[in-house]
């Protein structure tokens, strides 16, 4: 039975914006107020929530990564929690300027075990929520719309009166209308206004009003039409904090909380890859390094991105996709023979030319800003072209094949992975190419060489061969040793003409291990068969190299 029920649905949230919207013309050019939601919001959507060790490493890794507001649990709901908040403050674990942020529901008894979990705190954010929308109105709480604002406004009061009891913390409050994109807008702001009106007075910090996208119901445009519209009609929109916190059940949340952020959102909650509720936060991750990206420093550190991939599998225990942004396994990987090189001829160009500014198409970040490594860039299949090969074998191994050697080694290696069926990792790229190309002696076997005198341009050259198990001295002379040796091989009957000659050294920054070497690139024409064939020497002598270059030649024959 195909999907028929879309007709059950309505659209949770009918709104328009009454005015024109201006965030459509703006771009993000400095970074939010982050506020992880790791410890809590995550926390809580784990089916093995952290315990206080990992609770406590994982509040030093938000801190190492730059967070200054994180929101550490909820300690009124839960002894562990109570515990943790107790754990940090006692232990002078939280630098003095970082926020602890904690949640509490708009309860007497609640705020009350609150503020007292959180004696003895330097910089505090209480966090105090109620849900407004429709639904939750009507069946959960069974209140029309000022008894709910009552709830807000009455836990807005309780925060003034319990943060008299405790003057030597620096307190910050925020409220948030839970369930807000499925609110009417106009109580939202009333709710809210309402609150700004009890905390303006009585605060000399700025509060914090959050706005969460508890559920993602439209569109991530129609939540920044939202935050633009509440940013216009808000009380003293300048003596407040604008936040935003948004879920990602339409896959957006990242989306919609960018978009909050060109509408006016001051502040950002989310967790790092997402991990939250259902289909989780929005990613801060994702959203500071799409900041990062396009030239903006976004004032937290995923410069090792390895460790951060470390840290979530170790705490959060949940699998990461490889098709995750920036940190998956595979997003730096091109498969497409085309990507490959495109990005294989961008990162040269980058190179000769000095070039500033990050230009590589398929590549939106520089993998090393982020601790990640070219090679796993490309991987060749049986559908990658000829550049990523070369790519490959110049980055990895030091090997600058000439242009014009390019397509065959290509096709070469194409073959073989059409040949097995599969993909082929850089090292059996290699191995294959090497087998193939690389100082051939199947038929033939320099055995020892001498150079026996040079005169002008003159070699005299004494070589011994084995073929076919015996071994045979000659000597020729000839316009350099290679000339020489190709007469010897000509008395052998082997009948060719040089048409490509080139030596140069092994890059030694990439050749995994190898001591630097010269390698030799030529092309013979076969004159008997009238084919061409294209072979690689290697030696650290480079005359050895040259040699081995015509002999793999010869074999290759
Ligand atoms: O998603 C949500 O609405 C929340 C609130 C408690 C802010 O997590
Ligand atoms: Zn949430």
């Amino acid at each position: 039975m195909a999907m028929k029920n879309f007709e059950k649905y309505k659209k949770v949230y009918d709104w328009k914006k009454p005015n024109r919207r201006t965030w459509t013309d703006k771009e993000i050019t400095k970074a939010p107020i982050w506020c992880s939601v790791d410890l809590r919001d995550g926390n809580q959507a784990l089916a093995n929530p952290m315990n206080m060790k990992e609770k406590i490493e994982f509040f030093k890794y938000l801190v190492r990564i730059g967070f200054k507001e994180i929101e550490i649990g909820f300690p009124a709901a839960s002894e562990t929690e109570y515990k943790f908040t107790r754990y940090l403050i006692e232990n002078n674990m939280i630098p003095d300027d970082v926020k602890i942020q904690v949640l509490t529901q708009a309860r007497k008894e609640i705020i009350e075990k609150t503020f007292e979990s959180l004696k003895g705190a330097k910089n505090v954010i209480v966090h105090v929520y109620n849900s407004t929308s429709t639904a939750q109105r009507k069946y959960v709480f069974k209140k029309n719309k000022e008894e709910v604002k009552k709830i807000a406004t009455d836990g807005a009061k309780l925060l003034v009166e319990n943060m008299k009891k405790y003057p030597q913390t620096n307190w910050y409050f925020e409220y948030s209308p839970e369930s807000f994109t499925a609110t009417e807008m106009d109580y939202a702001i009333d709710v809210v206004n309402d609150i700004l009106k009890i905390w303006y007075p009585a605060l000399k910090n700025k509060p914090i009003i959050n706005f969460p996208a508890t559920v993602e119901c439209s569109t991530p445009n129609v939540f920044a039409d939202q935050i633009e519209y509440i940013s216009e009609n808000i009380l003293d929109r300048d003596k407040m904090i604008i936040s935003v916190h948004s879920h990602n059940d339409r896959g957006t949340g990242v989306a919609t909380s960018e978009m909050a952020m060109l509408a006016g959102a001051d502040r950002v909650e989310g967790s790092i890859l997402g991990n939250g509720e259902r289909t989780g936060n929005a990613d801060i991750l994702n959203i500071a390094m799409n900041m990062y990206v396009t030239g903006v420093d976004p004032k937290l550190d995923f410069s090792n991105i390895n460790e951060l991939k470390e840290k979530y599998e170790e705490y959060i225990k949940m699998p990461i996709s490889p098709r995750h942004p920036y940190v998956g396994e595979l997003v730096f990987t091109a498969f497409s023979g085309s990507h490959q090189d495109a990005i294989s001829k961008s990162l040269q160009a980058i190179k000769e030319e000095k070039t500033e500014k990050w230009d590589v198409p398929y590549l939106p970040i520089d993998p090393a800003d982020i601790n990640r490594q070219y090679e796993p860039i490309i991987r060749i299949n049986s559908q990658s072209g000829k550049g990523g090969v070369s790519f490959l074998l110049k980055n990895e191994y030091g090997y600058n094949i000439p242009k014009q050697m390019m397509q065959e080694v290509g096709y070469y290696i194409k073959d073989v992975s059409d040949k097995e069926e599969r993909e082929l990792n850089s090292k059996e790229i290699f191995e294959a190419f090497s087998s193939e190309y690389i100082n051939r002696k199947d038929k033939v076997k320099l055995i020892d060489y001498n150079v026996k005198s040079e005169k002008d341009d003159d070699v005299e050259l004494e070589v011994t061969l084995e073929v076919n198990d015996k071994k045979i001295k000659k000597q020729e002379v000839g316009n350099g040793a290679v000339d020489a040796f190709t007469a010897i091989l000509k008395q052998l009957e082997y009948d060719f003409e040089f048409k490509y000659y080139s030596q140069d050294a092994q890059e030694e920054a990439s050749n995994k291990g190898e001591k630097a070497n010269a390698i030799t690139y030529v092309m013979v024409e076969d004159n008997k068969k009238h084919k061409s064939v294209w072979a690689v020497g290697k030696s650290r002598s480079t005359i050895k190299s040259s040699l081995n270059a015509v002999l793999s030649a010869v074999n290759r024959i």
